[in-house]
C-alpha cells in the first residue's frame, strides 16, 4: 500500500496548478528577449504585458502601469525599504519607519538594516490575536514618519490586519503606506485602489504558480528606486532580462486565483472549521492562535501545551502529514516564533505550536486523517515531557 501524504503547508508554498504548468510548457518556447525590437521580441513583450494586466486585476489595480515584476516577495519588500533608505538619507527630517512586531523576516531584517543605519524604526505591538495596536500607531505617527509597513495577513497565524484604517491614519501625516500582501493575495479579496496603498508586495509561488517570480505594486507617482541596477527593463525599476517563463506562469496563476476567490474562501473556511473542531474535540488543552474572525480561511495555528512543536512536526511527518512550526523561513532556528511571542504567548507555548495551512487541493479526507493521527501523538509527547505544565491535570 502506498504511503498517505497530506500536505498542509500551503503558506510555505503551493504546488503548481496543472493549468499553469500547461501554460508554462507553451511559454518555454517564448524564448525571445522581450526587450528586443524584432517580431519575436515584440511577441514576448505582448505576453508579458498580458500577464502584467492579469496580476494587476488580481490586486484591483486600475491597470498594469504600477506593477513591476521581481523575483518574489522578499525582493519586493526590500525594494520598498531600500527606496526609503535613499529618501531618508537625503531628508533626515523625515525618516521614521513604522512596522510591526510580526512581519515576515524579509521585512524585519530590511527594517533592522535601516535601524543600523540610524533610522528610527518602531515595531508596533499586536494584541493577543495578532492585530496591530492602533493606539500605539496613533501615538507614533508624526510628521517625520516616512513609511508605515504592515502586512495584510500574517503567514504564521493568519490574522488579517485592518489595512484600510491604517492607511488612512498614515496618510494624515503624509507617510507612504506599504503592505506585504504575500499571504493575503489569492486567499481574500483585496484591492490596492480600495485600500489606498502606495506599495503592495505579492509573490507567485503562494498562488499555485512558479517560484522565483513576484511583483511590487507602486502607486503611480509614489517614489521607487531600483534594488537591482542595469538595463531599462521595468522602466528602470528592476533590471535584468525578462523572466518570460515565470511572468507568463504568474499571469495564468493570477487569472485563475481571481476566478476562484469566492469558492476558495467558502471551501477553505469549511475545511479549517472541520480541522479545528475535530482536533479540539479529541485533544484537551488546545489553544487557537490568531484572530477568531479576521483570519485567512486556510490557516489554523494551534498550541499544544506540554508537547514540543518540532517533535509534533516530526511525528506527523512519519504519518505523511506535512505541516510547519511557525513559518518555514524560521524553521531550523531554535528560537520560538517572534509572531507568537508578540501575541503574548510564553516561550513554552510558542515552542509547542503547529501551523496547519490548507489549500485548494485539501480534502475532508485529509482533514479527517489528521484528526485521526494527531491525538495519540500529542498524548505520547505529553506523557514523555518532563516540563509538561499539564501533568496531574489529565
Ligand atoms: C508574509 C510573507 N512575506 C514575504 C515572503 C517571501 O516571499 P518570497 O518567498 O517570494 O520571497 C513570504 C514567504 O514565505 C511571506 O509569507
Amino acid at each position: 500500500m502506498s504511503k498517505t501524504f497530506v500536505y498542509m503547508d500551503y503558506n510555505a508554498t503551493t504546488p503548481l496548478r496543472s493549468e499553469v504548468k500547461d501554460r508554462m510548457v507553451e511559454a518555454l518556447d517564448v524564448y525571445a528577449n522581450a526587450s528586443s525590437m524584432h517580431e519575436s521580441g515584440r511577441r514576448a513583450r505582448a505576453e508579458i504585458e498580458e500577464a502584467r494586466a492579469s496580476v494587476a486585476r488580481l490586486i484591483g489595480a486600475k491597470d498594469g502601469s504600477g506593477l513591476f515584476f521581481t523575483s518574489g516577495g522578499s525582493e519586493s519588500n526590500n525594494t520598498v525599504f531600500m527606496t526609503m533608505y535613499q529618501l531618508g538619507r537625503k531628508n533626515p527630517a523625515r525618516r521614521k519607519i513604522i512596522t510591526t512586531a510580526i512581519e515576515h523576516p524579509c521585512v524585519m531584517n530590511a527594517a533592522a538594516y535601516l535601524a543600523e543605519e540610524g533610522f528610527p524604526v518602531v515595531y508596533l505591538p499586536v494584541d493577543s490575536y495578532g492585530r496591530v495596536d492602533m493606539d500605539t500607531l496613533e501615538k507614533e505617527l508624526s510628521p517625520d514618519t516616512l513609511l508605515v509597513s504592515v502586512m495584510a495577513a500574517n503567514n504564521e497565524i493568519g490574522t488579517i490586519e485592518d489595512i484600510k484604517t491604517i492607511t488612512r491614519m498614515a496618510k494624515k501625516v503624509k507617510a507612504f503606506m506599504h503592505s506585504d500582501a504575500t499571504q493575503a493575495v489569492g486567499k481574500i479579496p483585496l484591492s490596492v485602489e480600495d485600500l489606498g496603498l502606495d506599495y503592495l508586495t505579492l509573490s507567485c509561488h503562494k498562488i499555485y504558480g512558479p517560484k522565483g517570480i513576484g511583483a511590487l505594486y507602486v502607486r503611480p507617482g509614489s517614489p521607487i528606486q531600483p534594488l537591482i541596477r542595469g538595463g531599462h527593463q521595468e522602466n528602470g525599476v528592476r533590471a535584468g532580462t525578462y523572466n518570460n517563463l515565470g511572468i507568463i506562469g504568474f499571469g495564468k496563476a493570477a487569472e485563475l486565483a481571481l476566478a476562484d476567490l469566492p469558492d476558495f474562501g467558502k471551501k477553505l473556511t469549511s475545511l479549517r472549521s472541520r480541522l479545528k473542531e475535530g482536533l479540539m474535540a479529541k485533544i484537551p488543552h488546545v489553544r487557537v492562535n490568531g484572530h477568531p474572525e479576521a483570519v485567512l480561511p486556510n490557516t489554523l495555528n494551534l498550541s499544544f501545551p506540554g508537547a514540543e512543536g518540532e517533535a509534533i512536526l516530526l511525528s506527523l511527518d512519519l504519518e505523511g502529514i506535512q505541516v510547519s512550526t511557525g513559518s518555514a523561513c524560521a524553521s531550523g532556528s531554535l528560537e520560538p516564533s517572534h509572531v507568537l511571542l508578540a501575541t503574548g504567548l510564553g516561550p513554552e507555548l510558542a515552542h509547542g505550536s503547529i501551523r496547519f495551512s490548507l489549500g485548494r487541493n485539501s480534502t475532508e479526507a485529509d482533514v479527517d486523517y489528521v484528526i485521526e493521527k494527531m491525538p495519540p501523538i500529542i498524548q505520547r509527547l505529553r506523557r514523555m515531557s518532563t516540563v509538561n505544565p499539564l501533568l496531574g491535570q489529565e
